[in-house]
C-alpha cells in the first residue's frame, strides 16, 4: 500500500535540539498520534517536544526537564551551517 504524499510546505519546518532540552519545532507543523488524530495547535508557529520523557504533557515539554536537572548536550557533528 503506498501513502499519498503530502504536500510541501511553504517553508520548511526547523528542529532545533536545546541543550539539555527539548526539540524546538517551528514550522507549519502537523502532529498527529499513533492513530492518525491530530493535536490542535491553531495559531502556535512553534511548539516544544518533550525529549527528556519526564514531562507530564508529553508529547510537549512542560518545563521538568530543567526542574528536574535532566541532562543531554548533542551537537550536530561536523561544521555548524546554521
Ligand atoms: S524536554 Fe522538557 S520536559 Fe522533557
Amino acid at each position: 500500500m503506498s501513502e499519498t504524499p503530502l504536500p510541501l510546505p511553504a517553508a520548511p519546518v526547523t528542529i532545533t535540539v536545546r541543550p539539555n532540552g527539548p526539540l524546538r519545532v517551528e514550522g507549519h507543523i502537523i502532529l498527529k498520534d499513533v492513530d492518525g488524530k491530530e493535536w490542535d495547535l491553531t495559531g502556535k508557529p512553534a511548539i516544544s517536544l518533550c525529549r527528556c520523557g519526564l514531562s507530564e504533557k508529553r508529547p510537549f515539554c512542560d518545563g521538568s526537564h530543567g526542574r528536574q536537572g535532566w541532562q543531554c548536550n548533542v551537537m550536530a557533528p561536523g561544521e555548524n551551517l546554521g
